[in-house]
């Protein structure tokens, strides 16, 4: 069996990269993650990283702005993936010129998991968000250095726990804003699931200076039909509020950067249909789904699914603190749940027909 490349993670301790450096160990590559300083007195980071490297992941030192920590890193590897976020895209720089002068790494993948930036058509809106991304893939191809690009578009924890909502944090129950038409679609993936791709992708020749796009079935949605869908969820009949792309377009003129970010990501995504209006096997690009079909991945009605029982969870626990000031009221009384609540919390609780608080 073939030797598994041994994997240097820049960002492992952020929300993707994490992700990553847990998928790489699982496939048992040899894993070393890059880190800064500064991490390491993190409470939340430092967990993140005990876990990492009791999994076995060697922690090395350094920074995307240490060249000597970078080259030192780079030399123990055979490929680089690099998780920074978007506001640190264009300090990757110093890591491509570090991989070029080490000049052992058989692949490079960016910081990029999102959409394509050479398929985004909102240029002018997006503070060059995708031209820095794009920026960084020039870099890498006139430095000849052997890359994957991850092309995995939304996250499922950016926009879906709201179903597309700006602004909120967890779906509506009544109405939803609906951008455009509400009929063209957009892509989410879970982050773990990006991941296991990513990983898939390492060792693989047919991704090899490639673009590999994730838009698998069951993860391609419109807004019309996530609606619908968690209208069918909740067992109600949702209201849909249409905002037309011109009024989109001025509130998202009206509204500072980066509060406007969202409208941005939904504009492109939703209305101009940036991340589905290409065939994904045109030139340059291959469909993750089709190379690696054995890969489990959660759709978007499952995530839904964790979504409502969330819901049902907080509402449940909303009546519960109802119940205890309730109880407080009526000093040692005894009460029944639907007496005080109606229907509607009974529904909540699908399993019980009634619950009795009985007092001492
Ligand atoms: N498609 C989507 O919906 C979506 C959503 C969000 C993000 N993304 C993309 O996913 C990628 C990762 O984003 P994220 O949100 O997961 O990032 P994140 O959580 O902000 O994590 C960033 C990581 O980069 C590390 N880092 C920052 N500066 C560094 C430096 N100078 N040297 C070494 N390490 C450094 C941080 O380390 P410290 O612990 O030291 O700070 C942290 O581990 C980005 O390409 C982003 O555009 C996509």
């Amino acid at each position: 069996m073939e030797k598994k490349s041994r994997i240097l993670i820049v960002g492992a301790t952020g929300n993707l990269g994490f992700e990553i450096a847990k998928a790489s160990l699982q496939a048992s590559h040899p894993t070393y993650a890059l880190v800064r300083d500064s991490a390491f007195s993190d409470p939340l980071k430092s967990l993140k990283l005990q876990s990492l490297s009791d999994s076995g992941a060697t922690l090395l030192k350094g920074s995307l702005q240490d060249e000597t920590s970078l080259i030192e890193a780079i030399k123990q590897v055979d490929v680089v993936i690099c998780a920074v976020s978007s506001k640190q895209v264009l300090d990757q720089k110093l890591l491509v010129a570090a991989i070029k002068q080490a000049g052992c790494i058989k692949r490079l993948i960016p910081s990029e998991f999102g959409l394509d930036p050479s398929k985004a058509r909102i240029s002018g809106l997006d503070r060059n968000f995708y031209s820095r991304k794009a920026e960084i893939r020039h870099l890498v191809e006139a430095e000849g250095i052997p890359h994957t690009y991850i092309c995995c578009n939304f996250f499922m924890s950016y926009l879906l726990p709201s179903i597309v909502q700006p602004g909120l944090k967890t779906p509506p129950r009544d109405k939803f804003t609906i951008f455009g038409n509400g009929n063209v679609k957009g892509v989410f993936m879970k982050e773990s699931d990006v991941a296991a791709f990513t990983i898939s992708a390492v060792d693989d020749p047919r991704t090899l200076n490639k673009a590999v796009h994730l838009r698998p079935q069951g993860n391609v949605y419109s807004m019309n039909e996530l609606v619908e869908l968690w209208g069918s969820k909740i067992g109600k009949k949702l209201e849909k509020i249409y905002v037309p792309e011109e009024e989109l377009l001025k509130k998202i003129k009206e509204t500072p950067y980066p509060d406007n970010m969202d409208m941005i990501f939904i504009y492109g995504a939703f209305i101009k249909g940036d991340q589905t209006y290409f065939d994904i096997e045109s030139p340059g690009g291959v469909d993750g789904t089709k190379l690696y079909p054995h890969l489990k991945y959660t759709t978007i009605s499952q995530y839904l699914d964790t979504l409502f029982q969330r819901n049902k969870f907080w509402r449940m626990s909303k009546v519960s603190w109802g119940i205890v000031i309730e109880v407080c009221k009526l000093s040692y009384a005894e009460f029944e749940i639907e007496l005080l609540f109606g229907l509607e919390a009974l529904g909540l609780n699908t399993d019980a027909k009634f619950v009795t608080v009985g007092v001492p």
